[in-house]
């Protein structure tokens, strides 16, 4: 797999363009929030700058990290984490609160489902979130991903273990119900 990383791709509403570094403040101010990060273990700015800064000096073909841009506004990020011996990709995305419940995220998974399947070649596409964590279970619904399990106790997060849920969708299944 050669691939460039893309100056932008746009969604009806949004702008999708690779991070940089100077993201960072933007995120944290966004994610140092008790509510936002109530399912994350994302809740102090070391941990915020260790996401971005890793985000950065990674290759793009293992970790293709966008940042969401809504009328000008840098109101979010969705990313691939990408095993390329296997052909399939870790989705991960989230969004700064005033924005939430405008179907912002599934706009831009879509996008990245289409960047992921067509551009990077991958044949499979997965997600995973706490098991209490019900928004992002309906933007995994909405996209039409299987829910393949839960993992119980499976990571700690906040110093509590949690179960955590799987869902995914193959590229088959994307070209037959693409939204
Ligand atoms: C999960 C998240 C990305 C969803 O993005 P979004 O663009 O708001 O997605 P949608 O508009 O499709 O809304 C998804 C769900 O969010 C919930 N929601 C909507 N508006 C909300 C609000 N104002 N407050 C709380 N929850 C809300 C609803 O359950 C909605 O599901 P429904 O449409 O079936 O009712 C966003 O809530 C978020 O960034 N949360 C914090 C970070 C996070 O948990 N990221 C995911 C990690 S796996």
């Amino acid at each position: 797999m050669n691939i460039e990383k893309p100056i932008s791709i746009k969604t009806k509403r949004l702008i999708l363009r690779p991070i940089v570094i100077s993201d960072l403040e933007i995120i944290q101010e966004y994610s140092l929030d008790n509510e936002w990060n109530r399912f994350l273990d994302f809740h102090t700015k070391e941990s915020v700058k260790e996401f971005v800064d890793k985000a950065v000096n990674s290759d793009w073909k293992d970790n293709a990290r966008f940042m969401i841009s809504y009328n000008k506004n840098i109101i979010g990020s969705v990313g691939l984490y990408i095993n390329q011996k296997e052909k399939h990709a870790e989705i991960g995305y989230s969004l700064s609160k005033k924005y939430w419940g405008n179907g912002i995220i599934p706009e831009a998974v879509n996008e990245i489902f289409n960047y992921g399947f067509n551009e990077l070649g991958l044949d499979k596409i997965f997600a995973q979130t706490d098991l209490r964590n019900l928004p992002s279970q309906s933007v995994m619904k909405k996209m039409k991903m299987v829910q393949e399990g839960m993992f119980r106790k499976h990571v700690i997060q906040k110093n509590i273990r949690r179960d955590v849920v799987y869902y995914s969708i193959l590229k088959n299944e994307w070209e037959e119900n693409k939204l």
